[in-house]
């Protein structure tokens, strides 16, 4: 078969496209190179690059295609503001209200997102003296970081400042004994406490809809999943994700999205957080 490299990137794009509305951009050559060799490792498969992307666009390997392409970075209590808004605004008003709190993390990746929700509510009902029953349901498009979130085994080093001052991991991790790890690192095992309130799902937010109810969420994450979109998309997975929120209830974005579409819809609270005041209509 002849083709050449731009043929092999136009393919990608593609089909990245069309599994999970991801646009890739300009300039992402290496990016895509290495993700090809992420994508050839996953299938075991070092043979025609070109036939393995026609095989995935007939239905084979089309997991491995998308854990290969989709970037997971994350890190615990990113953008920690929002976090701090769930513990002294968002959770007292719930409690007050005698309810349970409902939370959607819709692109969870490897966990740490979910299990800083899980935690700020464990210690906001330790500080305030209160009880809140939080249910997280954390989904991504991605299977392995999924199932990296499930097991719950995260590297640690006592210098990085990924926790808040507000919060000691010892609480909430096991610490694991690991033998080959260099330096101060070690490898620290989530608490059951906090597994039990978050279950794990793989689901596509490119969908046409979702598997939630109408104003099902008291709360919903979708940080720093959008920018992979083009507007035009990002615009219509926010007003699908909205669809599920509650009246009243709270939006977190990431740093770089934009709520265009819903701006008649919330009321700006801080930064990149919204409050429901209507349906869509
Ligand atoms: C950069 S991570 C952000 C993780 C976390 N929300 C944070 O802010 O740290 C983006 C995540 O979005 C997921 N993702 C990308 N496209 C998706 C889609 N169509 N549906 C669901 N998740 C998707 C990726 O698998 C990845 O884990």
């Amino acid at each position: 078969m002849s083709y050449t490299i731009e043929d092999v990137h136009n393919k990608i794009k593609k089909l990245l496209y069309s599994l999970t509305g991801i646009t890739l951009t300009e300039n992402k050559d290496i990016m895509i190179s290495n993700r090809i060799d992420k994508l050839r490792r996953n299938c075991n498969y070092y043979g025609d690059i070109m036939e393995l992307l026609i095989s995935i666009e007939q239905g084979k390997n089309v997991t491995e295609f998308i854990n290969s392409f989709t970037t997971n970075k994350t890190h615990f209590f990113r953008e920690d503001f929002h976090f701090i808004d769930l513990k002294n605004r968002v959770l007292p008003e719930l409690y007050k209200a005698g309810q349970k709190a409902s939370i959607w993390c819709s692109a969870s990746s490897t966990g740490e997102e979910p299990y800083s929700i899980a935690m700020t509510v464990l210690e906001t009902n330790e500080e305030l003296h209160y009880n809140i029953q939080a249910s997280i349901t954390a989904t991504d498009i991605d299977t392995n970081v999924l199932q990296y979130a499930a097991d719950g085994i995260y590297r640690y080093s006592k210098s990085s400042k990924e926790f808040p001052s507000w919060i000691k991991p010892q609480k909430y991790f096991k610490k694991r004994v690991q033998e080959n790890l260099t330096g101060e690192e070690i490898l620290i095992k989530v608490k059951d406490e906090l597994k039990r309130m978050i279950t794990f799902h793989v689901m596509n937010l490119n969908d046409d809809s979702y598997p939630f109810s109408n104003n099902q969420f008291d709360v919903i994450f979708c940080r720093n999943v959008l920018i992979y979109f083009s507007v035009e998309d990002q615009n219509n997975i926010l007003k699908k994700i909205f669809k599920h929120l509650k009246i009243g209830g709270t939006l977190y974005i990431g740093h770089s999205e934009n709520p265009q579409d819903l701006i008649h819809y919330v009321r700006r609270v801080g930064q990149n957080i919204f409050v429901k005041e209507k349906d869509l209509i």
